[in-house]
């Protein structure tokens, strides 16, 4: 079985392996990448799933903006990558870490999250299309979800989704 666990210093080589082998090598050029570059990831939001020694999972979020930094952005979380070990899918280890990681960006008084990703995957959790909401990012016209955590959150807030850092 697996526990969930915060990701440490140590984990980094162990994460990045598992994305590598679960994404493939083209991973780092997705547009999501972008909003990553130059960013730390939320360490608190920095979950893995431990099955012993070994990460068989792994989830991390990263700030970004609605709108830029000089002009008041609004403050959001971009959730991803989400990923399990090929050979470990399908045993509930991608389940428990979104649930737990919503739970504690809730808990941390995170209001919003966004996330590239699949609609059939991710409406369990209450994603929905982030257009609708009047949220883009002109890369990713379709995939780009979003979850208030906060109900009301996004009342009145439209515009691009934009990088922490320019
Ligand atoms: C997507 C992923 C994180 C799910 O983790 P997991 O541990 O395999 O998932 P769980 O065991 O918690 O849940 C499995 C459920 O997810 C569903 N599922 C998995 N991938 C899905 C997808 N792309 N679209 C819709 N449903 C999907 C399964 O059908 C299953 O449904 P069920 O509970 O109704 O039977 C994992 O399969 C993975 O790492 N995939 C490759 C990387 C990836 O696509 N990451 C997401 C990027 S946005």
């Amino acid at each position: 079985m697996f526990r969930i666990d915060r990701q440490t210093p140590d984990d980094d080589a162990a994460v990045e392996a598992l994305l590598d082998r679960a994404f493939g090598p083209g991973r780092l050029e997705k547009t999501s990448y972008r909003f990553r570059q130059g960013v730390a990831a939320i360490p608190e939001l920095s979950l893995v799933a431990r099955d012993g020694e070994a990460i068989v999972g792994t989830i991390r979020y990263w700030p970004a903006l609605i709108g830029e930094r000089l002009r008041g952005g609004v403050p959001v979380l971009l959730l991803g990558p989400l990923a399990v070990e090929p050979g470990r899918q399908g045993e509930g280890t991608g389940d428990a870490l979104v649930r737990r990681s919503l739970r504690l960006a809730r808990r941390a008084g995170h209001e919003v999250v966004f996330l590239v990703g699949d609609r059939g995957y991710y409406d369990r959790y209450g994603f929905e299309p982030a257009g609708k909401r009047g949220v883009v990012m002109p890369d990713e016209p379709k995939r780009l979800l979003v979850r208030e955590l906060r109900l009301g959150a996004l009342q009145g807030i439209r515009g691009v989704l934009c990088p922490w850092k320019g």
